[in-house]
């Protein structure tokens, strides 16, 4: 999950991370009464899941109570990169000398972290990447000691900074590290963290990744950071059931066992939509190992809750789970939805059992479901079905 930047702010001062003062407003009005009560210079920023929000208008100065009140009517509603602003956070005005870099992220193909950080903030991280690699140091951090004082300092010397800043940016690394540990997040990034006029290091921006595989147990008070009006309505239901679903735009339902299988059932029907009207995925539906007749049931009453599905294509592998099983889950999920289950559904059994399995549904006969003898003819026909 990732944080607001106002959340992130909140969950740094936690721990000590220097920020300045700011307030979540939702409407001008609310707005110009926050500009009030901090006082001087503010900065009005859109508050949306998606980096670039200053170049997209969505980050604005204001000296007085009046002009944060026009800024605020002017991000308020704004669509940066497809996130439409509903909230905005009215942050204390900084008198920036400089704008530094610092992150610490989970490097998961070295199997550790990695801390990345430049003298040079500010711009887009991705950008300087680029044009620019060697102004920006790339630390591996060991997780079994993380970064302590001396392997911030290590950092800090690593970016360039001047020996003056070395022990105080150094002190601000070591917090932001206890927030990326503390909190289990994946990455915890401040562009730009400031140098002030008057010498103290100030983190202006946060992003924060939570990580959700440690929400549940670990971390129960990450479940008041969600943001639940934004989630979809039928990715919500699905995390109800426990089923690992992501709504995409398309009108072919999918539901697959193993995330692998799923991502190339993906592939193959919209490679098999181009002959039929363009049709696209609707959905991943990964529902796992054990694809029993409740876990299929909760499938696909989430997956047919879209209105934009026109057929369904139960693609499955039986492995552990064998066909038969998967066969029985289907019919199980077609008596328990009734009337609910109204669009055709193609099924292709493979692996064990599936000779079984295909008699089971072959003997069942439901006038919706059609069987498949490969994944290709599979993503076909439900491809035909949904620009039927
Ligand atoms: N509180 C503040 N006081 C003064 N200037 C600020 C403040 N917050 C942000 N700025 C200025 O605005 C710039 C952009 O702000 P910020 O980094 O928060 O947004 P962004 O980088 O555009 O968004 P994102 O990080 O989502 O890509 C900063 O680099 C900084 O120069
Ligand atoms: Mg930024």
């Amino acid at each position: 999950m990732d944080l607001y930047e106002y959340q992130a702010r909140d969950v740094f001062e936690k721990y000590g991370v220097p920020v300045l003062a700011g307030i979540v407003a939702d409407t001008p009005e609310e707005v110009k009464a926050a500009a009030e009560k901090i006082g001087g210079v503010v900065v009005v920023k859109a508050q949306v899941k998606t980096g670039g929000r200053g170049k997209a208008g969505g980050v604005k100065v204001a000296k007085t109570p009046d002009e944060a009140y026009e800024a605020a009517k002017a991000i308020l509603g704004l669509d940066i990169k497809g996130h439409v602003v509903k909230r905005v956070m009215v942050a204390q005005g900084a008198a920036i000398a400089e704008e530094f870099y610092f992150s610490v992220l989970l490097d998961r193909a070295n199997r550790s972290y990695l801390s990345l950080c430049s003298v040079e903030g500010g711009m887009e991280i991705e950008q300087l990447a680029v044009e620019k690699p060697e102004a920006l140091a790339r630390i591996e951090v060991d997780p079994l000691t993380g970064i302590d004082k001396d392997k911030a300092v290590e950092i800090a010397r690593a970016a360039n900074f001047p020996e003056d800043l070395v022990e105080k940016v150094s002190d601000v690394f070591v917090k932001l590290y206890d927030v990326y540990k503390g909190e289990d997040a994946t990455l915890v990034e401040v562009n730009p963290l400031v140098r002030t006029e008057d010498g103290s290091i100030v983190a202006l921006d946060g992003k924060v990744t939570l990580d959700d595989n440690a929400s549940e147990i670990r971390h129960p008070e990450h479940e008041e950071l969600e943001d639940k009006d934004a989630a979809d309505p039928l990715e919500a239901k699905a995390k109800e059931s426990g089923l690992n679903y992501v709504k995409l735009d398309g009108e072919v339902g999918i539901i697959g066992n193993g995330a692998g299988l799923v991502m190339s059932t993906l592939d193959v029907v919209a490679y098999a939509g181009e002959n039929h009207g363009g049709v696209k995925p609707a959905n991943f539906l990964d529902i796992g190992g054990g694809a029993s007749a409740s876990v299929m049931a909760a499938g696909l009453d989430v997956i047919l809750g879209d209105p934009q599905v026109k057929s369904v294509f139960v693609n499955v592998f039986g492995g552990i789970t064998a066909c038969d099983a998967v066969a029985n889950g289907i019919k199980g999920a077609l008596e328990t939805l009734g009337d609910t289950a109204s669009k055709p559904l193609v099924v292709r059994l493979d692996g064990n059992a599936v000779e079984e399995g295909r008699a089971i549904l072959a003997e069942y006969a439901h006038p919706l479901v059609t069987l498949a003898a490969t994944m290709d003819e599979g993503a076909d026909k439900a491809a035909a079905l949904a620009n039927a």
